[in-house]
């Protein structure tokens, strides 16, 4: 990325260092670093070739840096960063969990945080009884009896329940081809079925942003194996009507994959298994902290139904008499089963889960989770309790209606003045003939210290600007948050689209050209000479 140009260090915000205040622009390690300069001070040693003439024959070209010239550099690097740590973090559908430090001194004792996969299960009976416990805890949570907990993410728990319904119908003997799939759902979902081989059929969103039972009726047929339904929605709305949906679905012979990314929003407030869903996963580092910027770290076990229990992937923990055991192989699964049974009631024939070890999915990654999004959630869980978790979910939803209310006269909620759970979305009608887009409005956030909420998702809404604000913000710093949103909205109804468009001045980099970042990738830095 190009570097903004240096501006003058008299009038504007120009200076000649190219520093702002106390933060310092520095060239890449690559740039700074001289060949001459080393941090350590190593003695020279005899090396006897012995690699048949492949020895290096040229230095590898690391960087050259004295010990404090490193530090300096990855600290003023790290100070860059910005987290839930540093301020609110308002991105839609991205839920940024406060992380108690509690479950981050947890996550590093040494039984936990230097355990190793390779590690033979013997050693580790501790961290096998927390995989059951949380597992114990997920199945409460969402009234299910049993809970895959070796999905990596949200996605990878979705690959893995649409893997078990698709088990569930071949089982049947039925190879069914079509996934409905609501218009404004995450990417993944429709990926997801897509991946599976299943042609992916849409079902549009009714004008009040939710999924109407009688457009899912009208695509319901044979051919269908699922529906994969967000509750609540990508639009922050309640599906009101899941159990209608659900019923319709399963009288079609079809199952009920939830989208439990939002699960933040009605934890224990609501059972998913109690509306009909068959198979639904959880964003472990969304609803039970782990703030997950940059792509990970995550988690995504995924709750199944009596009816797709048998298709549970290995391996899996079984609470025994005498304590956990974990199941790696499906020989050994028949047995081990067995203590689902009573969970999946009656449809649980001792012929049923004698067959569960042969139908098994197998694994679907390797080991046996991410232990450190595990311990983090089952902390979080149990500093909580059930009724901390319940109020967390209350605070959510209050926090993204007090903005709601807030800002509904100056900016345009999508679907007028119904309330929302876990955030809100607004459309850009309110910036009509401003000439200023979302993702002006967005940058220019920026300057004013606040981090974007999430823009252009859904895409059911045009300019879509989605609020989630987390629920352990305070009240002070909501207020702040609709504080400068309010004065950016008058900003940009008075006229003012050149401050926009030149948004953000006071970031590190100014705004790229992601036109020319899309068509000509420069993924590689190359020196200048
Ligand atoms: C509604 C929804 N579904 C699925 C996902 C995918 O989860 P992950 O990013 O963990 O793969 C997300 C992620 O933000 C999401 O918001």
């Amino acid at each position: 990325m190009d570097r903004p140009e240096a501006e003058p260090a008299s009038g504007g915000q120009g200076t000649f260092s190219g520093n702002r205040g106390l933060a310092v622009e520095e060239g890449l390690l690559f740039e700074v670093g001289r060949a001459e300069v080393t941090g350590v001070d190593l003695p020279e040693v005899a090396v006897t070739p012995c690699l048949g003439g492949l020895e290096r024959t040229r230095p590898i070209g690391l960087v050259g840096l004295s010990e404090p010239e490193a530090v300096r550099h990855y600290v003023r690097l790290s100070q860059k960063n910005y987290a839930i740590d540093t301020g609110p973090y308002p991105l839609g559908s991205c839920t940024m969990k406060h992380n108690p430090r509690l479950n981050e001194r947890m996550a590093r004792l040494p039984g936990l945080g230097d355990i190793h996969p390779l590690q033979p299960l013997s050693t580790v009976p501790g961290a096998v009884a927390l995989i059951a416990e949380l597992a114990r805890w997920l199945g409460e949570l969402t009234g299910m009896p049993v809970v895959a907990m070796t999905p990596k993410a949200g996605a990878h728990g979705e690959l893995c329940g649409m893997m078990a319904i698709k088990a569930a119908l071949l089982a049947r003997g039925e190879r069914r081809s079509v996934v409905l799939v609501p218009a404004s759902a995450h990417g993944t979902n429709p990926a997801t079925a897509a991946l599976l081989g299943f042609a992916v059929a849409t079902v549009p969103a009714r004008p009040d942003g939710t999924v109407d039972p009688a457009e899912v009726e009208r695509r319901l047929s044979p051919q269908v194996a699922a529906i994969m339904l967000t509750n609540p929605n990508t639009c922050g709305l309640f599906e009101r009507d899941v159990v209608a949906i659900a019923s319709a679905v399963h009288a079609a012979g079809a199952y009920v994959y939830a989208d439990g990314a939002n699960f933040n929003a009605v934890m224990g407030k609501v059972r998913p298994g109690d509306l009909g869903v068959d198979a639904m996963h959880i964003n472990l580092h969304k609803t039970f902290s782990t703030p997950h910027g940059g792509g990970g770290p995550g988690a995504g076990p995924v709750a199944l139904s009596a009816a797709l229990a048998p298709f549970l992937p290995l391996p899996y923990a079984v609470i025994e008499e005498g304590g956990v055991r974990f199941v790696e192989h499906s020989g050994s699964a028949s047995a081990a089963v067995a203590p689902f049974a009573d969970a999946a009631g009656a449809d649980a024939s001792a012929a049923r889960v004698a067959d569960a070890g042969r139908r098994a999915l197998g694994r679907i990654c390797a080991f046996h989770g991410q232990m450190g999004t595990f311990v983090r959630a089952l902390c979080y869980m149990l500093s909580h309790g059930g009724d901390g978790l319940r109020q967390a979910a209350e605070d959510a939803v209050l926090n993204a209606n007090y903005i709601r209310a807030s800002l509904r006269d100056v900016m345009s909620p999508a679907f007028g003045d119904l309330p929302c759970m876990h955030e809100v979305l607004f459309d850009d009608r309110w910036l009509e003939g401003t000439g200023i887009t979302t993702l002006d409005f967005a940058k220019r956030m920026i300057d004013e210290g606040l981090h974007p909420m999430t823009v252009y998702f859904p895409l059911v809404v045009h300019g879509a600007m989605l609020i989630e604000p987390t629920e352990s913000e305070s009240r002070h710093s909501l207020d702040q948050f609709i504080a400068v949103l309010r004065a950016l909205a008058a900003e940009a109804k008075s006229g003012h689209a050149p401050a926009f468009k030149a948004a953000p001045r006071f970031a590190p980099r100014r705004r790229l050209d992601e036109t020319r970042a899309a068509r000509e990738p420069r993924l590689r830095w190359t020196p200048a000479c």
